[in-house]
């Protein structure tokens, strides 16, 4: 039996064992495509399908969720995911934010479904949104939902990896006024951010705002719920995103709004998001 059999197997007697394939090379690729393969099948897109699809698989055995530093014990994941997708979701993908940008990002958005959930929710025909994805089935999956579903929706979605980001942001540059970046569990795949990034980001010429949900409590606060994960399948997380955003805010690149200690996570504490906020300068 392949692996992919495995984890399709062990999906449909929900294990999770999500945490435990990504640890693996290339993780991502081949759980996209997993995604991509029942996605394919379907002939509407409606705003539960980015709950069905993607929790089925991932986090249906969830029995507790973390909202602002809180563990809240929940009975049926199956009733509750989409309010608790909205809570999290909400900080940007807001009714308020789509007159407030003329271009919104997301890095490392996976298959989409932030991407979707808020197009699909607003039906957002006029928002410039941009999505960037490192591994290839996630890009396609995204490409295939956007052309057969949203295809008069301004979204375009382009390879993007953090570690190599010159032409991505090559594309972007002096092209938009007033910019809204979202990362949302994406750069704890990356265990050490480099400084290229950031450079590459900044120099856009446009007024950026930045909101990231990332597992990187511990590195803000010993008040976090989280600890920095030095053993186990997420020791590879990232290390250093708050000290690189603290240099930026010292040479006063940026300036740091707001930060909410262990924001939000379905299910554990090794990877609860807490939400900073920082401004371009
Ligand atoms: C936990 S998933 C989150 C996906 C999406 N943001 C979401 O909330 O559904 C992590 C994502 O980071 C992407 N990723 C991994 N390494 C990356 C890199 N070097 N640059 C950009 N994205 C990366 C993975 O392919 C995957 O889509």
């Amino acid at each position: 039996m392949n692996i992919c059999t495995f984890i399709y197997i062990a999906n449909i007697f929900y294990i999770n064992i999500f945490a435990i394939y990504i640890n693996m090379a290339d993780g991502y690729e081949n759980y996209w495509n997993i995604i991509f393969s029942d996605i394919k099948k379907k002939n509407n897109f409606e705003l539960n399908d980015i709950f069905d699809i993607n929790f089925n698989k991932e986090i249906i055995n969830v029995e507790k969720v973390i909202y602002k530093g809180e563990i809240i014990h929940i009975n049926n994941i199956r009733t509750e995911k989409e309010k608790y997708f909205n809570l999290s979701r909400q900080y940007t993908l807001n009714e308020k934010n789509i007159n407030n940008y003329d271009l919104i990002i997301e890095l490392g958005s996976g298959w989409g479904r932030n991407i979707f959930y808020y197009i699909n929710k607003y039906n957002l025909k006029n928002t410039k949104i941009i999505s960037g994805e490192y591994a290839d089935s996630g890009c396609n999956a995204q490409k295939f939902i956007k052309n057969k579903f949203f295809n008069e929706h301004d979204l375009d979605i382009y390879n993007f990896d953090y570690n190599n980001s010159d032409s991505f942001f090559e594309n972007i540059k002096g092209k938009y006024n007033n910019v809204l970046v979202m990362t949302f569990w994406s750069i704890e795949q990356v265990t050490n951010l480099n400084d290229n990034f950031f450079n590459n980001l900044l120099n856009i010429n446009a007024k950026i705002k930045c909101v990231h949900i990332e597992p990187i409590g511990w590195q803000i606060s010993n008040k976090s719920l989280m600890k920095e994960n030095i053993n186990g399948p997420r020791n590879y997380y990232n290390k250093n995103l708050y000290k690189k955003l603290t240099e930026l805010e010292k040479s006063n690149k940026i300036s740091i709004n707001k930060n909410i200690l262990d924001f939000f996570n379905f299910g554990c504490v090794e990877s609860c998001g807490t939400l900073v906020e920082w401004d371009k300068t």
